[in-house]
């Protein structure tokens, strides 16, 4: 089926451009133009999008206004701005609103590669046996509460990194953890950080964010439930990841918010595992033991058994707590990145690596990649497939020296 794509700029040049450049589009997209946010509504009003993509500054009703008002009534459209150069206040306050930014003047590649790729996204979350387990859930883990403080703080008109540190230093179980996570080989920083603040102040508000939601997260999960052994194990793996995903990105020179969305992405991979144990315990022995006696890769059991995989389960709660997409779409396709179209510098690239890479050292060694899960053909068809060995290295001398305790 076609996808329904709508654009809203204040200018028709810029309107225009894009009908231009997405010429080539016509058969998968069916895409249409508004010039002002109450037009783009009164559209919506009439038809289904999937996708709006939506200029910031514009007369009356702004960008993040619009943006806002879709949110409300039309959850399931993904939201993408289309954001001038250097204009931090706006982005900031877009954070809450969008899905996905793209800066002007965008390139014709972009501006396809990020939609199409919001569009696999949105079906895998839109799978009918995905919404029927989320629906089954007992409890959808809320969006813990020193993140959401965080959070507040960041849509002030002028956020305070003190502040934010205060935050953290206010929960000391948790910034103690955030801490160790600080000043592990996660991130590589040579000196030794002793304070919330001065984390802030070294690595940027927005990967403080997300190191206190996973943090927060995997401490909300119930003991009784999930085993400490368990959750202590898939702790260090997505540690492992995380910190394997960042070196990797790092080695193929993404963009720096490349590199901090690749380590996110890592950490929070296996996410959807923990609810899954959570909601399920019952079945989810049968997915263990289906393991045990098949040799099938986890989330095939869990397709088996479930439908659907901890990947997509993961995946879905983090688009609902708005996380970037990017993080969004590495979690969901860790396993099968050849299911979405992929580049060179994906965060889903390097987790997919980072994680086979993990599981491989911790079996030392013995088990050869493929049988782990790593995509080779998928590397290939993006010509990374020589870059495997020199991975295997790196991930060797990087993972060995990791020490990080839950
Ligand atoms: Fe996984
Ligand atoms: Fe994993």
């Amino acid at each position: 089926m076609k996808k329904r794509i709508l654009f809203v700029d204040d200018e028709p040049n810029i309107l225009r451009g894009l009908q231009r450049m997405l010429r080539s589009m016509r058969r998968e997209w069916d895409m249409r133009f508004a010039e002002t946010g109450p037009e783009a509504l009164e559209i919506m009003e009439r038809e289904h999008f999937d996708v709006i993509v939506s200029d910031m500054r514009m007369p009356g009703m702004d960008g993040v206004q619009l943006l806002e008002e879709v949110k409300k009534k039309y959850p399931e459209t993904v939201r993408i701005v289309l954001s001038g150069h250097s204009d931090s206040q706006m982005t900031m306050k877009a954070v809450r609103v969008a899905h996905q930014y793209i800066s002007k003047p965008a390139e014709a590649e972009e501006l396809k590669s990020k939609i199409s790729r919001s569009c696999s996204l949105l079906s895998l979350l839109n799978s009918a046996s995905l919404v029927k387990v989320v629906s089954g859930l007992e409890k959808l883990p809320t969006l813990p509460q020193v993140y959401q403080q965080v959070m507040e703080e960041l849509q002030q008109e002028d956020p305070s990194i003190g502040k934010v540190g205060a935050v953290i230093a206010r929960a000391p179980t948790m910034a103690a953890k955030v801490l160790q996570l600080v000043n592990s080989s996660f991130f590589g920083i040579p000196r030794h950080i002793e304070s919330p603040v001065q984390a802030v102040n070294l690595l940027g508000l927005d990967t403080l964010k997300s190191l206190v939601l996973a943090v927060e997260v995997f401490s909300a999960f119930d003991p009784k439930k999930i085993s400490a052994r368990v959750l202590d194990r898939i702790w260090k793996h997505s540690v492992q990841t995380g910190t394997m995903a960042r070196v990797l990105a790092q080695e193929e020179a993404f963009a720096k918010d490349g590199v901090d969305d690749a380590a996110m992405a890592g950490l929070l991979h296996d996410l959807g595992k923990l609810i899954l144990m959570d909601n399920f315990s019952g079945a989810y022995k049968n997915v263990v033991s289906k393991v045990q006696e098949t040799g099938f890769q986890v989330h095939e059991a869990e397709n088996e058994i479930f439908g659907v995989s901890h990947a997509e389960v993961g995946a879905y709660l983090l688009g609902l707590w708005g996380l970037p997409q990017g993080i969004v779409e590495a979690v969901a396709f860790h396993h099968l990145p050849d299911q979405c179209p992929l580049d060179q510098a994906s965060p889903l690239l390097a987790v997919h690596v980072a994680n086979a890479l993990s599981k491989s050292e911790s079996k030392g060694r013995t088990e050869d990649l493929l049988t782990l899960g790593l995509d080779q053909a998928c590397l290939k068809k993006i010509g990374l497939q020589d870059r495997i060995e020199q991975w295997m290295e790196i991930g060797h001398e990087t993972l060995n020296t990791e020490e990080a305790e839950p």
